[in-house]
């Protein structure tokens, strides 16, 4: 496995140890990588509000855009049992192109390894 992925596998578990997730106790680690190599991680947030919870993808892709980066290759997703990304997340992922999108469960075992195009065909843009 490449190196660069692995960092990510590693990023993405360790984002999902920091997880906020008391009220569902599902908790999601995400972590992307930029163009120039940098990784940014994140986890989900949740709130007594449910409504107001927001997802580890999410977390992530602001956490790398606040940070500078805006180039994204792939993006590694960590739960429990390697869950795909829910829609939402799906639409803000690709807004920065077709990324390549991991899931990995718990013990960091690849359960899906596609791309964004894939995982939402025809989404929504801007002409
Ligand atoms: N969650 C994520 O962090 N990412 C997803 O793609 C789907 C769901 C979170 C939201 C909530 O904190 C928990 O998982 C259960 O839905």
């Amino acid at each position: 496995m490449p190196m660069e992925i692995e960092r990510l596998i590693n990023a993405a578990t360790s984002a999902r140890e920091r997880a906020y997730a008391p009220y569902s106790e599902y908790r999601v680690g995400a972590a992307v990588l930029t163009g120039n190599g940098t990784i940014h991680s994140g986890c989900n947030v949740e709130n007594a509000s449910y409504g107001l919870t927001i997802c580890a993808e999410r977390n992530a892709i602001c956490s790398a855009v606040a940070s500078g980066d805006q180039q994204f290759e792939v993006i590694v997703i960590c739960t429990e049992d390697g869950g795909s990304p829910c829609g939402a997340c799906r639409q803000v992922i690709g807004e920065f192109g077709n990324v390549r999108v991991l899931t990995i469960d718990g013990r960091g075992q690849v359960v899906l390894d596609t791309s964004l195009e894939q995982l939402l065909p025809d989404a929504f843009r801007r002409g």
